[in-house]
């Protein structure tokens, strides 16, 4: 059984032109212990789908409309109380957003912060939470954690800075972390660092991890399974391997295109030509169409097309294109 279960979720953001549906109708699964990637171009909702998860839209005008986020043993975030809600926070799900500055306090020192996320969860002296904090750093590798935990956040380079968030989000041992683009300020070595410490909690404590970022050599290397992402909609999801390796729908296999050479570290997302519709009137059918190569008449009318599996495809691989639907019904 997945630990984590979205179904047909929807969230829109309001703005003065308008309401955007920056996610809307996507579904995907998490299992226990699995890194799954979302990737996608900048605006396609990789951030308002995180985000929704643990209603965490900072200060935007944004709301989950419809949809379900079945968290095993918890129940459906969507439908829960914003208290409720505040508790699962932290300690079942973890947030790594792509600003370490954003999840930090300037004015508090870091030993302090560490230690009130600690405290806000379970009882502890500062004492105990201050010496829980140290071994925390020690964990993301911080060098010289004592006199880290008496600085502020101003004091530290970017890297040490997203390791301190991640011992945060760490703290508290969550049954899922999501790392919005977590590495993309960072410098590439530091990327690495930052990406091998993810995978060692996975590995060691069996964290699940959902792993938003730019980065397809990134996916290749350290996520299980992925979804693309396409204006406000998973357009294809499957084990990394088949969608790499076998891509089916026409987004995915032009962004594939675009690479030089094949999938490998330092992959990074190459737009492809023409830009991605509006998401507060998108057109009809598939929204890739109007800069899909190969489309037909038939793409552009109706409802956006849904997540099909082709005949020969591998398990759990499924795409959204209705031109491989329709090779589907002619085999
Ligand atoms: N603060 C905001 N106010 C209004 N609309 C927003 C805001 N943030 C995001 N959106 C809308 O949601 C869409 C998806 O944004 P986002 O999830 O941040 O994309 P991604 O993370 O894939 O780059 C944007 O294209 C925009 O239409
Ligand atoms: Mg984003």
């Amino acid at each position: 059984m997945s630990l984590l279960s979205v179904r047909d979720l929807v969230t829109e953001f309001q703005s003065p032109s308008g309401t955007a549906r920056a996610v809307d109708g996507v579904s995907f699964d998490v299992n226990p212990g699995e890194i799954f990637g979302i990737v996608g171009e900048s605006g396609c909702g990789k951030s308002a789908t995180c985000r929704s998860i643990l209603r965490l839209f900072g200060g935007a005008s944004a709301q989950v409309a419809s949809g379900q986020i079945m968290l095993k043993e918890t129940g459906d975030l969507a439908r829960m109380h914003e208290r409720e809600l505040a508790q699962v926070r932290g300690r079942d799900v973890a947030f790594i957003f792509q600003d370490p500055l954003s999840a930090l306090n300037p004015t508090m020192r870091i030993g302090k912060q560490i230690g009130e996320v600690i405290r806000r969860h379970r009882k502890a002296s500062r004492a105990e939470a201050r010496e829980a904090a140290l071994q925390l750093l020690r964990d993301v590798h911080v060098t010289s954690p004592e006199r880290r935990l008496d600085a502020y956040p101003h004091e530290l380079s970017g890297g040490l800075r997203q390791r301190v968030v991640i011992a945060m989000a760490l703290a508290l041992r969550p049954r899922l972390i999501i790392a919005d683009e977590p590495t993309t300020a960072l410098d590439v070595t530091v990327q690495d660092q930052i990406l091998r410490l993810l995978k060692e909690r996975r590995d060691s404590l069996g964290t699940s991890i959902i792993l938003v970022t730019h980065d397809l050599g990134v996916v290749s290397q350290i996520c299980d399974r992925m979804a693309v992402m396409y204006a406000g909609r998973v357009v294809e999801t499957g084990a990394v391997r088949d969608v790499l390796d076998a891509p089916s729908h026409p987004y995915t296999q032009a962004l594939l295109a675009a690479l030089p050479g094949q999938v490998s570290r330092d992959s990074q997302l190459i737009p492809i030509k023409g830009a991605p519709p509006s998401l507060i009137d998108p057109p009809a059918g598939c929204r890739f169409a109007p800069r899909c190569a190969l489309a037909q008449p038939q793409c552009a009318i109706g409802a956006a097309p849904g997540l099909h599996s082709r005949p020969a495809a591998a398990e759990g691989h499924f795409d959204a294109c209705i031109l491989n639907e329709v090779s589907h019904a002619a085999a």
